[in-house]
């Protein structure tokens, strides 16, 4: 989740029992400290870090190996390198995939779990392919634990994901308007106002970043292009602070968005998802 994934979120979302993720944006020194605050808690589940690769900062990288249980890689053909060196300190290490074939090179590079993103993700979108017939190739392709990303909201999304031969899951969006996030007010309140077909693929907001699609709410396009010559079409989301329009920053969303029904903790989002996860399991177990 990008600088949404700070270091307060992971932390209630581990301590609900959940695999918190902290994002690795600002060098190795800033996420040193993001993981101080995380070893300052005594917490029964794991804190992972997440890097994006084309931004991927080595030292970081180094420093998330030697202290984090879980290291994640996203954006980039999987790379022997950057896996060795992610579970040089122990740490399991995951590549986020958007096809089978990004999924056989991640085993092939030493991974030991792959995140299958489905396109109705929020956020940077790898693949093309929706996240049941994703889930079954990548399931097919490798002999790892697969986690199961997009569109999944819902207790009843996650039972159906594990139902369709997950491993885990991985929720974004659902996760962008609790009250640990530092989003810009219009942001949050743009979420919970949409459903699933107010997002958009697109690869507008490349400025830096480019031929990259990313799903966001359709809004945000059309208020960026009612700007005209102000807009910057940059990937940055709002935070709180934004002093510009914040309705024309890039909004991400995936098509999970509709279960955002409003400002929620973080530990009660996970509880809320476990009961309603298990009493959908508890109605049709599984084999
Ligand atoms: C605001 C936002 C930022 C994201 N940033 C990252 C990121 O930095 N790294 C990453 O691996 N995935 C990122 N993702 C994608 C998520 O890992 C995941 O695939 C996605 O949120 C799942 O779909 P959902 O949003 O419908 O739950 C981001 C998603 C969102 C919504």
């Amino acid at each position: 989740m990008g600088g949404l994934a700070t270091p307060r979120l992971a932390i209630a979302v581990a301590r609900a029992g959940g695999i918190g993720m902290v994002a690795a944006t600002g060098g190795a020194h800033r996420l040193s400290a993001q993981l101080d605050q995380v070893d300052a808690e005594a917490l029964a589940a794991p804190v992972g870090v997440n890097f994006l690769v084309p931004f991927l900062d080595r030292a970081a990288l180094d420093a998330a190996a030697a202290r984090a249980p879980f290291v994640e890689l996203f954006w980039g053909a999987p790379d022997r390198e950057l896996v060795a060196a992610a579970r040089a300190g122990g740490a399991l290490t995951g590549w986020q995939v958007g096809s089978a074939d990004e999924a056989r090179a991640a085993q092939d590079a030493g991974c030991d779990v792959v995140i299958a993103q489905g396109v109705e993700a929020g956020g940077h979108v790898r693949g093309t392919l929706g996240l049941i017939p994703l889930l079954g190739e990548v399931k097919s392709a490798v002999d790892l634990p697969v986690i199961a990303a997009g569109g999944i909201g819902t207790g009843r999304a996650i039972a159906a994901a594990l139902s369709a031969g997950a491993d885990g899951v991985r929720l974004g969006t659902r996760f962008m308007a609790a009250t640990e996030t530092h989003a810009h007010p219009a942001y949050v309140d743009a979420l919970i106002a949409a459903e699933g077909d107010d997002t958009v693929l697109t690869t507008v907001f490349g400025t830096g970043w480019p031929d990259a699609p990313h799903r966001v709410l359709r809004s945000c396009i059309e208020a960026g292009e009612g700007l005209g010559a102000a807009q910057a079409w940059t990937p940055d989301w709002p935070t709180a602070g934004y002093a510009g329009v914040a309705e024309a920053r890039a909004l991400y969303a995936g098509q999970s968005v509709g279960a955002v029904r409003g400002r929620q903790g973080a530990e009660e989002i996970v509880a809320e998802l476990v009961a309603e996860a298990e009493a959908a399991l508890a109605r049709e177990p599984r084999r």
